[in-house]
């Protein structure tokens, strides 16, 4: 039985992802697609309702993006959302003109007044704080709709055409400044759509190792294993379908954090799959020797790992298919240009091409990184594995400045971990999004004892972001700061100084390198 879907189309609003994750959260299961889907492409994928995005462009711009004129005589419920509450506006009738003056104009939280007899604002208060951020506004809604909401500034906020089942907003309702934001989606999708909540990770799990076997029969599946949360949870599900069908190389070129390599191991020791672990670090160490570019290291670890997979898959042969942990925000294609490369990002995963397979398999294609996770404990993967911070494919290999040796390895090891207990213990793991030690190249006078020391300074970096593109550096008090800078120096020999770096992104990157 298939899920019940909703279909958002694009309109290149930079919330976009952010409304299918709301979606999702509401148990409904709904994807992404380019606003100029055909009409018989939307009509095959029959959806439950259908949710127009925002966008930076004008409704009555001449190149503006539309929809299909079709898709609104579908008899399917459309929600709009700031330039798609607009399009609803323009295209069935009404007027949409830039806000004459700045008043109608609206950024940021604005306080919002709601007709709760409309089925969107049904069960909540009848004003509360809203997320604006539109130039236009609907100075006559068509016929058929009515008005309801409004702020002080705008008396069209909202719209509703309740026999049509057309509802739309002029703010987000998918950001969590959006008080009731949520609730308002929920409403459209229960109230409205007619939802029923059947996408669970539980149900999903099944279904997907159903498809797996399927189609992989009694077929070779290879997998390239970071120890990442997604590669890990990719190959949970396929060991979990295909069991000794399934191998993985884990290609550990000394770059992890403490302990990681074992830890991996012994995630997956439970299953009965081929685990390859390459200990690679003397090889990946050799290359780097004397390297200290940023860029250049990158260039050499990607380089590495793809001979050593290209090694391991000789000695494999031929496999069917070759599985990778690709996820859903990787796939979403956001309809705007690409941003521009600050740093080339070696992913652990890449398609290698040498490897004689048939077919890819991207069992977490359709999945957003919140949703992975939980299908990662569903497939009973440790939490600390679930829960894993990004790591870059390039390792400690850019967090230690400059050229790398073992010794600065380790003592960063060290460092880092120590770091990360006390960020645990203070409760800070799951407010922080990224936080790690890197090894600067300057040394520093200290004192220790009774004597001088020459020794390493440390620096931590801790952010909070939603979308790492982003950044801001985590107010970490001052005490949890404190205990780290106590240990790290008292613990690790050859650092003689903490530094806490407290620079957003941008101008600064989260990584050092
Ligand atoms: P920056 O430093 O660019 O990092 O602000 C943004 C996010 O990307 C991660 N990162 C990498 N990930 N290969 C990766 O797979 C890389 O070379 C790489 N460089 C940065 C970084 O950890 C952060 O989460």
């Amino acid at each position: 039985m298939q899920n019940q879907k909703v279909l958002i189309l694009d309109f290149g609003g930079q919330y976009n992802q952010l409304i299918a994750r709301r979606v999702r959260e509401c148990n409904v299961y709904c994807e992404v697609k380019p606003f100029d889907m055909s009409l018989e492409e939307i009509r095959a994928y029959d959806p439950l309702g259908i949710i127009f995005t925002g966008g930076p462009n004008s409704v009555y711009a001449p190149d503006s993006p539309h929809p299909d004129p079709g898709v609104y005589s579908l008899g399917v419920p459309i929600l709009g959302i700031c330039y798609g509450c607009q399009l609803l506006s323009h295209e069935l009738g009404g007027l949409v003109t830039a806000a004459q003056d700045d008043s109608a104009r609206e950024y940021g939280k604005t306080q919002t007044w709601f007709d709760t007899s409309c089925a969107l604002f049904r069960g909540l208060p009848e004003s509360s704080v809203t997320w604006m951020s539109h130039g236009d506004y609907m100075a006559r809604v068509p016929e058929g709709f009515r008005l309801s909401a409004h702020s002080q500034a705008c008396p069209t906020v909202g719209i509703c055409d309740e026999k049509r089942k057309f509802y739309g907003v002029q703010f987000h309702p998918e950001v969590n400044h959006t008080e009731y934001g949520k609730q308002m989606l929920r409403n459209f999708l229960y109230e409205i759509c007619g939802a029923v909540g059947d996408w669970t990770m539980a149900d999903y799990k099944r279904r997907a190792i159903e498809e797996i076997r399927a189609k992989v029969g009694e077929g070779k599946v290879l997998l390239a294993l970071s120890g990442g949360v997604d590669s890990s949870v990719a190959a949970a599900l396929l060991a979990e379908a295909v069991g000794s069908q399934l191998t993985c190389v884990f290609v550990d070129h000394g770059l992890m954090r403490k302990n990681e390599g074992d830890e991996v191991e012994q995630a997956f020791a439970k299953w009965d799959i081929n685990l390859i672990r390459c200990n690679e670090e003397q090889r990946f160490l050799t290359a780097l020797a004397g390297v200290e570019e940023p860029e250049h290291k990158r260039k050499i670890i990607g380089e590495e790992f793809i001979r050593v997979f290209e090694r391991e898959g000789k000695k494999i042969g031929s496999v069917d298919y070759l599985a990778q942990g690709t996820i859903y925000p990787d796939v979403i294609e956001s309809g705007k240009g690409d941003a521009a490369v600050i740093k080339s990002h070696h992913n652990v995963g890449g398609l290698p091409d040498f490897v004689d397979f048939k077919e890819i398999i991207e069992p977490l294609r359709m999945l957003f990184k919140d949703e992975v996770r939980q299908l990662g404990r569903e497939l009973g993967l440790p939490e600390y594995l679930v829960m894993r911070q990004p790591f870059p494919g390039p390792g400690l290999g850019i967090r230690v400045i400059g050229e790398l040796t073992r010794e600065k390895l380790d003592l960063l090891r060290e460092a880092d971990a120590i770091f990360r207990e006390e960020v645990a213990a203070a409760g800070l793991d799951q407010v922080l999004n990224q936080y790690f030690a890197a090894l600067t190249n300057m040394r520093s006078v200290g004192v220790m004892g009774d004597g001088r020391t020459y020794d390493y300074a440390i620096a931590l970096r801790a952010v909070e972001t939603s979308d790492f593109m982003t950044a801001d550096w985590a107010r970490i008090p001052y005490d949890v700061l404190d205990r780290v800078s106590v240990r790290i120096v008292n613990e690790v020999r050859g650092v003689n100084r903490v530094l806490y770096d407290v620079t957003a992104k941008p101008p600064a990157t989260i990584e050092f390198e």
